[in-house]
């Protein structure tokens, strides 16, 4: 069965059809660029030209940048302030015409690590996927079992939104040498290893790919790995979610 899974991020919306039973992509991934101002009808646009460009009529499923109950926006931190309040599931299929479930865009990568990458053997335990890119995403699963929309990229670090400093845009930003950036993020991780004590942290997101550069200056108790999937997390996780959970949710 092939639903397809489309990815909302902070430069780029990217979509593929997946085959929910391996979570292997079954073409190749289309990506479109982010609409500057992230507003509510640029990325509903966007996103129904990732869907008619595989011509689909089925199932699709959409991880989005933002804490997302039951299809409604909850937050804005790196999308236009108009989406709070906003049903982005409904808002998706009208443009579309084809039934879109919508999920927190780290959720969804969690949600595929945990089901077909480096989070696969841990039914028990505590597991925090955490997404690296425009923003800080994360995931917590307990004994597997997702617990939604933590949003940890936004605890307080040194008075400050923790995402200003230890995202790859803040690292772009800045200017800083993968050491000095990881410095930051290596603060944000033993926080949270401090308050959920987990077992495994699996770090993916679009700075994954180069974690040869910062991952030996991580100095974490916990151990920690790329995620398996890489950068399609996302689309996977959506894809699979709208499969298992979007009827329901
Ligand atoms: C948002 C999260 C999102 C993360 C990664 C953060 O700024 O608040 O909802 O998961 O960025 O895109």
């Amino acid at each position: 069965m092939e639903v397809l899974g489309i990815d909302i991020g902070g430069s780029g919306i990217k979509g593929a059809p997946v085959d929910v039973e391996t979570g292997q992509l079954t073409a190749e991934r289309y990506r479109l660029p982010t609409p500057e101002n992230a507003l509510p009808q640029e990325i509903a646009l966007v996103v129904a030209q990732i869907i008619e460009h595989f011509q689909w009529k089925n199932a699709v499923g959409a991880g989005f940048p933002a804490a997302i109950k039951y299809g409604v926006v909850q937050t804005a931190a790196n999308i236009h302030p108009s989406w709070i309040g906003m049903n982005a599931g409904n808002l998706f299929s009208e443009k579309s015409g084809c039934p879109v479930s919508v999920l927190n865009d780290a959720d969804a990568a969690g949600l595929a690590e945990m089901t077909f990458g480096a989070g696969k053997d841990y039914s028990r335990g505590v597991v925090l996927m955490i997404t690296i890119g425009t923003g800080i995403g994360t995931a917590l699963f307990t004994d597997g079992v997702l617990v939604p929309n933590t949003e940890l990229g936004h605890i307080e670090i040194r008075g400050k939104d923790a995402e200003r400093r230890s995202s790859d845009a803040a690292r772009q930003r800045k200017d800083w040498t993968w050491a000095e950036w990881a410095k930051r993020l290596n603060e944000h991780l033993q926080r949270l290893e401090a308050l959920f004590w987990p077992d495994l942290f699996i770090l993916g997101g679009g700075v994954i790919k180069n974690h040869e550069k910062f991952f030996p200056y991580l100095n974490l108790r916990t151990p920690f790995v790329p995620a398996k999937l890489g950068n399609l997390a996302g689309i996977v996780g959506a894809a699979w979610y709208a499969h298992t959970k979007g009827a329901s949710s």
